[in-house]
């Protein structure tokens, strides 16, 4: 018999595919990890499981109680899910540029919305979240904050690719978004235990510009988790690169990844155009349903050329 107690139970353990066709060089393979694939779909699953275990465990989180965490989405909608089905009604601070069908995953899974202001962003989501779990004696979940979520990356994500690989040779370069910074913390510090000579990179928006679930490190606010030692570099970029890789790896590849899936696989694709030989791993957070609202699938005809004629040239690699 192969059943699951529960839905929770199938958290991880998601795919890794070979990108065959958009590798740019035969010497240089490069494998995607598909965390859309988790039970809301995204990566989240497995940072707010963690945690919450951890703190029933260790009764910082009491059965019943009200929990509360700010998010630009993902976490969020995990958080929403899980909480419910842990027995704990949940609080959600969000960005007022949250894409509504984020927001009616929150109230399908019965969520309580706090909306903050577009401009006052995730900084302000979060004080919010911290005045609620203040004022209400709600847990507040720390996505941001908790050690917990590196060592969900650290012991799952990162210890999975290694397991698939196994025979494939070393992890020559790794490429994450950094939202909170949990996955490229975790993950990287494994793979550079593993292949010390791993190159880390790093994803991240240009100041100013909405890629969902990655924020940039320019925006004055440093995430506690992310761990900066483990990069050697971080690769900027602007949201029309996202989209039409995003649709790219949809059209070449049949994977509906989400647009930080785009902006990663763009990353990628520069990284690989840097060597030779290699592995590459690129994390894909989510998958592409929660954008169906978005223009992100109307084609906007702009082949690379174009899109490079669009971008600011500073869409590039930042070496640490
Ligand atoms: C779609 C998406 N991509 C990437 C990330 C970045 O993940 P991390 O929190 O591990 O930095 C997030 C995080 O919110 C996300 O939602």
């Amino acid at each position: 018999m192969n059943v699951y107690p529960s839905v929770m139970e199938l958290v991880g353990n998601t795919p890794l595919v070979e990108l065959r066709s958009l590798s740019p060089k035969p010497g240089v393979r490069i494998f995607a990890k598909l965390e859309g694939q988790n039970p809301t779909g995204s990566i989240k699953d497995r940072i707010v499981l963690r945690i919450l275990r951890e703190a029933r465990k260790s009764g910082a989180l009491e059965p019943g109680q009200r929990i509360v965490e700010a998010s630009t989405g993902n976490t969020g909608v995990a958080l929403a899910l899980f909480g419910r089905m842990l027995g704990h009604p949940v609080d959600v601070c969000v960005p007022d540029s949250v894409y509504p069908e984020i927001e009616q995953l929150l109230q399908v899974y019965g969520a309580r919305v706090h909306r903050v202001p577009r401009q006052a962003g995730i900084k302000t989501a979060r004080e919010v979240a911290l005045v609620v779990a203040r004022e209400e004696g709600a847990y507040y979940l720390g996505q941001f904050d908790s050690p917990s979520n590196v060592r969900a990356h650290y012991e799952t994500t990162g210890a999975e690719i290694l397991a698939d690989l196994d025979g494939a040779g070393p992890v020559d370069v790794l490429v994450a978004g950094m939202g909170p910074g949990g996955t490229i913390s975790g993950v990287g510090r494994r793979l550079k235990e593993a292949n010390p000579s791993c190159h880390v990179f790093g994803v991240e928006p240009r100041l100013g510009v909405h890629v969902q679930g990655l924020k940039s490190l320019d925006d004055g606010f440093i995430p506690p988790v992310l761990d900066e030692s483990v990069l050697d570099g971080k690769i900027i970029v602007g949201n029309r690169h996202a989209f039409s890789h995003a649709r790219r790896a949809m059209l070449e590849e049949g994977i509906f990844g989400g647009i930080s899936s785009g902006a990663v696989l763009h990353a990628a694709l520069r990284a690989a155009s840097r060597i030779e030989r290699g592995n590459i791993v690129a994390i894909f957070a989510d998958g592409g349903w929660k954008y169906l609202g978005t223009d992100l699938w109307q084609s906007d005809d702009l082949d690379d050329a174009g899109i490079e004629a669009h971008e600011d040239p500073l869409d590039d690699i930042l070496w640490w």
